[in-house]
């Protein structure tokens, strides 16, 4: 019952508040008004200012050296799908070793449309005429303390160079060795699932785990690769000269770059593609069994042995690349199937090598690269970062082998590839139950190009099928590679 009396009590007393205690009702309001203009104003700063489109402008010391740079906002807005123009590569080169090194560049860079330079120590005499990629002096590198290498320095600020020159329309920059192959289409699809507003720090590690170890799982391994959103290396640019002198002590370039990168607080973004191949001896096992992930590099082609048998490396990259030309997505994909009338098991790589086992394997084991290779430091026949199997020396153990040697186009979207057999040293001797004991020579794979979409979506690996009942006329098979049914399965 006091209850309403209470409160109208309340409400008349409001009403009859003294005149100073209402001046200062009004001096808050007006203070409180006051602040919200602030906050206002202030906010629509930070929108105009830091809205992601104008994220990545130059840093202000940046902005003074290249002032040409602020002409191409437009390209902010550009939103279209990702190409080839939009990287910018930058190559760890040397005046000595370029010479023979620009070799492998020219297996991939197009001149009309692959962008950027290879950076050397200096001016490089005597320089192949077709030398297809242009070439920069690093500068201002000679001034950084360094304990192990003073090239480390100079290839590590190729990131902090490439950035300055300022060129428009860049969304990624990417840096490579001069020995480094690189698959530009599959680069392309790799990064165009990705945001160049956002920090990316993109690549893959070392193979073998000792490397890994003594350095980091989480580092881009710089011959395989190193890629940067335009984002993060506006970010980078800024801090790193104050990196390359705090991380002296270190041993290589893709580390210095490493210890930017956490700075900033980025972690790597592992893509399967990117190939360091820190491994020796026969990368076959790897590259017959490659994880399902678009193929985008392959390093130390140099140290390794010829990725074709009996022939040299430039000629296995040549043909390797000849069936990447065709079906760039497909580029060294694996499809299993097998032959139950035999009991034949049947692995492609495509554009690479077929094995067929005289037995039923799994595609477990099959998925399972064989160990041809050793770790890269000590030579040793393991850890690596993903499984392997044992490769029995004995030839009459291993499966038949067939790798490329023709390429056709079919049609707009259709390709056949041909593979010969190779017999190892003293695999002539095999007899009867063997494992190679296969009455094949040559192989014919029939598919579709793979669109490079499929990469978008979660992998399945693709089907196979033994054609024509899986005659053989004349020595040679026909297998044809699909997609799989959805309820298709492989198995033995
Ligand atoms: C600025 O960039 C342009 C190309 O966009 C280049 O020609 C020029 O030399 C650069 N200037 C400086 C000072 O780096
Ligand atoms: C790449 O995309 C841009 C637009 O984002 C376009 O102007 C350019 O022509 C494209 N280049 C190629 C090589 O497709
Ligand atoms: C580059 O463009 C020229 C002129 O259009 C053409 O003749 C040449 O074949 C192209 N080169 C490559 C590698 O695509
Ligand atoms: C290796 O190549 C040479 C020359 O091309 C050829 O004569 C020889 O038969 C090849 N050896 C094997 C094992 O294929």
């Amino acid at each position: 019952m006091n209850q309403p009396c209470h409160d109208q009590l309340k409400v008349s007393r409001f009403f009859v508040i003294p005149e100073k205690v209402g001046h200062i009702v009004i001096i808050l309001i007006r203070i409180g008004m006051l602040v919200s203009l602030v906050a206002s104003i202030s906010l629509v700063l930070h929108t105009t200012f830091f809205k992601p489109d104008h994220w990545f402008r130059l840093p202000e010391h940046l902005h003074l050296q290249n002032a040409s740079f602020i002409g191409t906002g437009d390209s902010f807005i550009d939103t279209g799908p990702t190409n080839i123009s939009h990287i910018q590569f930058g190559l760890g080169g040397s005046a000595n070793t370029w010479r023979d090194r620009s070799y492998y560049s020219k297996l991939w860079w197009n001149p009309n449309t692959t962008r950027g330079f290879v950076w050397l120590d200096q001016k490089p005499r005597n320089l192949h005429s077709e030398s297809l990629v242009p070439f920069k002096i690093s500068r201002g590198w000679r001034q950084f303390k360094h304990l192990h290498s003073a090239s480390a320095v100079r290839i590590a600020r190729i990131m902090y160079e490439s950035f300055k020159l300022g060129l428009p329309n860049v969304r990624w920059f990417v840096m490579g060795d001069d020995d480094t192959v690189f698959f530009p289409e599959n680069l392309v699809t790799v990064l165009g699932k990705y945001d160049h507003n956002q920090l990316y720090y993109i690549g893959g590690n070392s193979e073998s785990v000792e490397q890994d170890n003594m350095h980091s799982y989480d580092m881009a391994f710089g011959g395989g690769g190193i890629v940067v959103s335009y984002a993060l290396a506006v970010q980078l640019a800024r801090i790193m000269d104050g990196c390359l002198h705090r991380y002296f002590y270190f041993y290589g370039s893709d580390q210095r770059v490493w210890a930017c990168v956490n700075e900033i607080g980025v972690p790597l973004t592992h893509e399967k593609g990117f190939h360091q191949l820190d491994i020796r001896g026969d990368p076959y096992g790897l590259l017959a069994a490659h994880p399902l992930a678009p193929l985008v590099s392959l390093h130390h082609i140099d140290q390794l042995d010829s990725f074709f048998p009996n022939d040299t490396q430039i000629n296995s990259l040549t043909k390797l690349i000849s069936a990447y030309n065709l079906d760039p997505a497909r580029i060294v994909q694996q499809s299993i199937c097998y032959d139950h009338t035999r009991g034949w098991s049947v692995s492609i790589s495509w554009g690479y090598t077929v094995q067929i086992y005289a037995m039923l394997v799994s595609a477990a084991d099959l998925q399972m690269p064989l160990q041809t290779m050793r770790t890269w430091r000590s030579s040793s026949n393991g850890p690596f970062t993903f499984n392997t199997r044992w490769m029995n020396p004995d030839p009459c153990q291993q499966p038949a082998m067939f790798f490329l040697d023709r390429v056709k186009k079919v049609g707009s979207s259709g390709s056949i590839t041909g593979y010969k057999r190779f017999v190892a040293k003293g695999g002539d001797k095999c007899k009867g139950s063997d494992l190679s004991n296969v009455e094949v020579q040559r192989i014919k794979v029939s598919a579709l190009k793979l669109d490079p979409e499929y990469w978008k979506k979660v992998p399945r690996r693709q089907c196979c099928q033994i054609m024509d009942g899986g005659n053989i006329k004349g020595g040679k098979i026909h297998i044809r590679i699909k997609k799989c049914r959805p309820q298709e399965t492989t198995t033995m």
